[in-house]
């Protein structure tokens, strides 16, 4: 039996409003909802879902996901680009970790371009909107299966 954590970072709490034009017209809760859909019927045990504004609760998060969830679905938002503190949490704990962003972030500001988390994630999915999580959550169920 399995279970998956997915943590969104600050902002994503406005998704549906927040930009549609990059970000889309789904709300977090669609998202979550849909990623619950899929992961019950792949016999995930538990999915669980956290969105905090504040670096600290997602590094708490993190370090509690240690010996909880076997893998963690992380769109870190902004602070992907600056945060050492969330950087180091995941490189603390040996649950995986994928990157994940809604926007293909390598075509917008520079300083998007760069994912100070990345070199501590297993890989990053960015581009494709809610599919992004989708497609990040797919990856997730099968390497667990492979476990099994
Ligand atoms: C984001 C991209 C980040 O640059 C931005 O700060 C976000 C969302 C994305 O999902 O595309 O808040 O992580």
């Amino acid at each position: 039996m399995k279970r998956i954590l997915v943590l969104h970072g600050p902002n994503l709490n406005l998704l549906g409003t927040r930009e549609p034009e990059i970000y889309g017209s789904m709300t977090l809760d669609d998202i979550n909802g849909m990623l619950e859909v899929r992961a019950k019927e792949a016999g995930i045990e538990r999915i669980d879902f956290l969105q905090s504004n504040f670096e600290g609760e997602l590094v708490d998060a993190i370090q509690k996901a240690r010996g909880t969830y076997d893998f963690i679905l992380l769109n870190a938002a902004a602070f992907t680009h600056y945060s050492i503190a969330i950087r180091d949490a995941i490189a603390a704990i040996d649950v995986p970790v994928i990157e994940i962003h809604l926007s293909n972030v390598h075509q917008r500001e520079e300083f998007r371009h760069r994912s100070v988390i990345a070199p501590v994630v297993m890989g990053q999915i960015a581009g494709f909107g809610a599919d992004s999580y989708l497609a990040a959550l797919e990856i997730a169920i099968r390497r667990l299966e492979r476990e099994r």
